[in-house]
């Protein structure tokens, strides 16, 4: 039987020192260490080398236990555990030494979530959460907040980047909760996005267009936290269905009934 109590405080060690790593090679980068991946999609040896530190660390805590990886430094998979990784999640801020990135990890058994840690290196906050645990940040527990309407909320999101097929949808939502909320906010890491709805800082977060990576870690601690997450469809395929979600229980329903009438799939 595995302890994912220990087990995730394991991972919380490993991140604290991969990110001391990311960050001590901020002073190096510049633009020839910039690889482009794809439009808008950039990486960089530091990506590379921090996935390459977190794979090795993982491999010790759970046997047979697979990967699936932004950075692809490993293709073994695992038939009933597999760790999502993404090792530099806010790459663009990064590589503009804009204070916002984290790096994210998941722990999938039989693909479903059972264990998150996103580290913010920055102001140094870990959030993490495992299998009927609460959620924490560096040790204190954390909740979502407790606001029940749309007009308290203050709502995070990413903004289309890549994929345009929804940016007329997407932009006459924004222009509603303009209109309708706090405000929003567009900080550059999903993980990030979702540690601050697993805390309270927001209420809402949705993106399209994501990746496994971007979002198995924070919506487990989002869940672990009282928070409710699902597709655009309100259903669960959010993980390997590239839309998002995620709220407080509360704001959920008229947050995706909202969505809804203007991304009429
Ligand atoms: C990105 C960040 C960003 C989100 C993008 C992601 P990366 O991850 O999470 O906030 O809007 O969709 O790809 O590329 O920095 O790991
Ligand atoms: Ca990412
Ligand atoms: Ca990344």
């Amino acid at each position: 039987m595995i302890n994912l109590e220990s087990i995730c405080y394991s991972v919380c060690e490993l991140t604290s020192q991969t990110g001391k790593y990311i960050k001590q090679e901020l002073s190096k980068i510049n633009a020839q260490h910039i690889e482009v991946k794809g439009k808008n999609d950039f990486v960089t040896y530091v990506d590379k080398s921090a996935e390459k530190l977190l794979v090795d660390g993982l491999d010790n805590l759970i046997s047979g236990a697979g990967f699936i990886t932004e950075e692809n430094t490993t293709s073994h998979k695992g038939t009933i555990y597999n760790w999502v990784i993404d090792p530099l999640d806010g790459t663009t801020n990064f590589i503009h030494a804009l204070p916002c990135y984290c790096i994210s990890i998941g722990l999938l058994r039989n693909n479903k979530p059972v264990l998150g840690v996103v580290h913010e290196l920055n102001l140094n906050e870990c959030f993490y959460a495992w299998e009927n645990s609460k959620a924490f940040c560096n040790k204190t527990e954390i909740q979502v907040s407790k606001a029940t309407q749309l007009k308290d909320s203050l709502i995070a999101t990413g903004f289309p980047y890549y994929n345009y097929d929804y940016l007329n949808e997407y932009m006459e939502f924004f222009k509603h909760l303009m209109r309708e909320t706090h405000g929003l906010r567009r900080i550059g890491s999903a993980a990030a996005d979702l540690a601050y709805v697993a805390c309270g800082r927001f209420e809402a977060f949705y993106e399209y267009g994501l990746r496994p990576w971007d979002v198995a870690g924070g919506s487990f601690i989002v869940q672990q936290a009282g928070g409710k997450i699902s597709d655009f469809s309100g259903n669960d395929d959010y993980i390997f269905g590239k839309e998002i979600i995620a709220c407080t229980p509360q704001i959920h329903k008229q947050f995706l009934g909202s969505l809804q009438h203007y991304f009429k799939k």
